[in-house]
């Protein structure tokens, strides 16, 4: 499933980051062939905004996403008929086929409900005060930043999804590891070999692009 379904703000392209273009393709268009390419995909859903549902290729299916990340695939869980998920940001178009099998092979070995792609903080660390001035250094040993691909055991990821719907707090949940955490599940990290940016202003569409185009 992708999350594709945001307006893009930060990037201001005008419309939505999703369909932008990005090395001569939309940028959702690279999720969706990574996607399509993984052994381990039977189908394909993504979280559209509304008004986009019929600008997908075909064999995808389109969901009109919600106000929030964690609420499009929350509605998009909705048309998943499978025993495990992997949920990815449209915002992630160096998304490899390599990576989608890494992490649903390594869900479906373990006992866990959820493996995440994420890798370890290679920068200092600094907490911030008042005025943008450094309140403190954190110690980054053990800190890793979460990405997607992100693969669930789909009981698993409903169960924390109406867990979080119920008690208000889904809305904040900028992935769906958190979710599961916060139900009491086991995520576990999976660093990618290859550079794997999210795409978030207009510098990033560049760099990505360069990668891209460079295959
Ligand atoms: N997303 C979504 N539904 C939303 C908001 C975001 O499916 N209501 C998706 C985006 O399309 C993106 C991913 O979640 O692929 C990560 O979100 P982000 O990078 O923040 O994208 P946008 O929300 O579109 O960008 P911005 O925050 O700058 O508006
Ligand atoms: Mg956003």
């Amino acid at each position: 499933m992708i999350a594709a379904a945001g307006s893009g703000q930060r990037l201001g392209a005008g419309g939505p980051k999703a369909f932008v273009d990005v090395a001569g393709r939309p940028l959702l268009e690279w999720s969706v062939r990574a996607l399509r390419a993984a052994g381990s995909i039977g189908g394909v859903i993504v979280a559209v905004p509304e008004g986009f549902e019929g600008q997908l290729g075909e064999g995808v299916t389109a969901v009109t996403g919600g106000p929030s990340r964690a609420e499009s695939v929350r509605l998009a869980m909705a048309a998943v008929d499978t025993e495990l998920v992997v949920v990815h940001d449209a915002a992630r178009p160096l998304l490899t086929a390599a990576l989608v099998d890494r992490v649903v092979g390594r869900l479906s070995g373990s006992g866990a409900a959820g493996v995440i792609a994420a890798a370890p903080v290679a920068d200092t660390l600094k907490l911030a005060g008042e005025g943008e001035r450094i309140a403190e250094t954190v110690d980054r040993r053990g800190l890793w930043a979460a990405q997607t691909p992100q693969a669930f055991r789909c009981d698993a990821l409903r169960a924390a999804q109406g867990e979080a719907a119920a008690a208000g707090y889904l809305d904040q949940a900028t992935d769906e590891a958190w979710l599961i955490e916060r139900s009491g599940g086991e995520v576990l990290l999976e660093a990618p070999e290859q550079p794997n940016l999210k795409v978030t202003t207009a510098a990033d569409v560049s760099v990505a692009a360069a990668l891209l185009a460079a295959g």
